[in-house]
Order: C-alpha cells, then sequence, then structure tokens
C-alpha cells in the first residue's frame, strides 16, 4: 500500500511513520510511503503555501497552486483510491474506516494547515475529508500519521502475530480486556488464577467477559453499536 502525503511541514511526519512498526512495515517492502513539501512546487520567489483570505478574517490560507502542481504530478503518475484531506471538519476516523482504508492501494493525503485551504481545491481534488477527533490539531500532519499508523498496522504480514490487529479494541466494537505479565504477584496484587491455569477455553471465555464488562462500564455508546452487531 502506497501514502502519498502533501504538507507544508513534512518533517513533522518523519519520526513517527520511521519508528518500530511503520518502519518495519516499510522495510518489508508493505508499506510505502512518500512525502511532498508544498513549498517546492511554488513557482514564486517567496515560495509562498499561503495567503490572505479573500473577505477578510483571521488567518491564512492554504493557496491553490502549489497544491494543484503536487496532486496533479502525482495524478498522472497512478491513479488513487481516495483523496483525503485531514480536517476537523471531516468524517471521525474510527476502525472501521481504517479497515476499509488498509484494502486499498493508493491513498492521498493533503494535511491542512492554517484557516485551511481553498474551498475550490476541496471541490476540485478531494473525495474523502477526515478528522480525528473532536478537537483542533495546529496542523493536520499528527492526524495523517495517526490516519497511516492505525491503517498500515491493518495490512497483512505488518504485524508479527497476524491475529493481533482481530483482538484490538475496536475491531468488534468492544474494548481489549486487561493484559498481565510476570510477576504473578506485584505489591499484593495477583494476577487472576484463570490467567495462570493454562485452560485456553477458560481464558477465552473470561477476556470475552471482561472485555464486554469494560465496554458496557467505560464506553456505552459502543457496547450499544456491538449489541446491534
Ligand atoms: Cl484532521 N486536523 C486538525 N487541524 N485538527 C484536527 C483534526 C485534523 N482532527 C481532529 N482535530
Amino acid at each position: 500500500m502506497r501514502f502519498d502525503i502533501l504538507s507544508v511541514l513534512p518533517e513533522l511526519l518523519e519520526s513517527p511513520l520511521n519508528h518500530s512498526i511503520m518502519k518495519r512495515a516499510q522495510t518489508k517492502g508493505l508499506l510505502d510511503v512518500h512525502t511532498y513539501n508544498l513549498r517546492d512546487y511554488t513557482t514564486d520567489k517567496h515560495r509562498q503555501v499561503d495567503d490572505y483570505p479573500f473577505g477578510g478574517g483571521a488567518g491564512m490560507v492554504m493557496k491553490c497552486e502549489p497544491i494543484a502542481a503536487c496532486m496533479d504530478e502525482l495524478l498522472a503518475q497512478r491513479s488513487y483510491d481516495v483523496v483525503i484531506y485531514t480536517s476537523p471538519d471531516g468524517v471521525t476516523l474510527d476502525q472501521h474506516l481504517c479497515n476499509r482504508l488498509s484494502m486499498m492501494n493508493n491513498i492521498m493525503i493533503l494535511c491542512g494547515h492554517y484557516k485551511g485551504v481553498d474551498e475550490r481545491i476541496r471541490e476540485t481534488y478531494i473525495t474523502l475529508e477526515v478528522s480525528i477527533g473532536d478537537y483542533v490539531l495546529s496542523g493536520g500532519e499528527l492526524a495523517a500519521a495517526v490516519i497511516v499508523d492505525s491503517v498500515g498496522r491493518l495490512l497483512p504480514g505488518v504485524l508479527n502475530d497476524e491475529s493481533s490487529a482481530l483482538s484490538d479494541s475496536f475491531q468488534d466494537d468492544l474494548l481489549a480486556p486487561p493484559v498481565f505479565t510476570r510477576p504473578a504477584e506485584w505489591r499484593e496484587q495477583k494476577v487472576p488464577d484463570v490467567l495462570l491455569s493454562g485452560h485456553e477455553k477458560n481464558i477465552d471465555t473470561w477476556r470475552y467477559e471482561q472485555s464486554i464488562e469494560r465496554t458496557k462500564t467505560r464506553r456505552p455508546d459502543l457496547y450499544e453499536k456491538y449489541l446491534k452487531g
């Protein structure tokens, strides 16, 4: 799977996407992430990527031309399954959307910045606007990194234990059960006996019950979704 990410601050994407699981996914050739600095697509001597909003008001607006130049170049090279714009106005990213995106081959992401992007770019190129939650970030780069990470880890072969993505929180609208490691007793707190029993069926049942209980108390909204299946 390939991601092409357009940004005014591509440096912000480097660290989260070049360590641990995301790094391994790229080394293994399962994930291919390319970033583009929109400033490299400007033609004026000030390399201006933003400008004042028509009609006045606070904040700058991302200009059409550099974005269009970069996108046109990429679109001439391959077709994209989706062209995402990261914005608090978008649909909220959830595990179902991650699953859908993980089945695509080529994803382009435009990182929002300043007061936003000229509306004509949204109308011309963007096929999906994505938010990562109801709060405001200074820029879309962290959101883009969240999208690449949450989608990339679902690709077959990326996680060591292939089944481990299936037991994630949210994968079936349930939160994950509690986990423990050695020592079996720490500060007088014991690990539940069932987990030490070696009885696989009882362990599965216990985990499932814990998932249900956790979801009910912590996320009643998710629990409703789970019940509706
Ligand atoms: Cl995608 N961008 C910005 N700027 N803020 C956000 C967001 C995106 N998602 C949640 N907050």
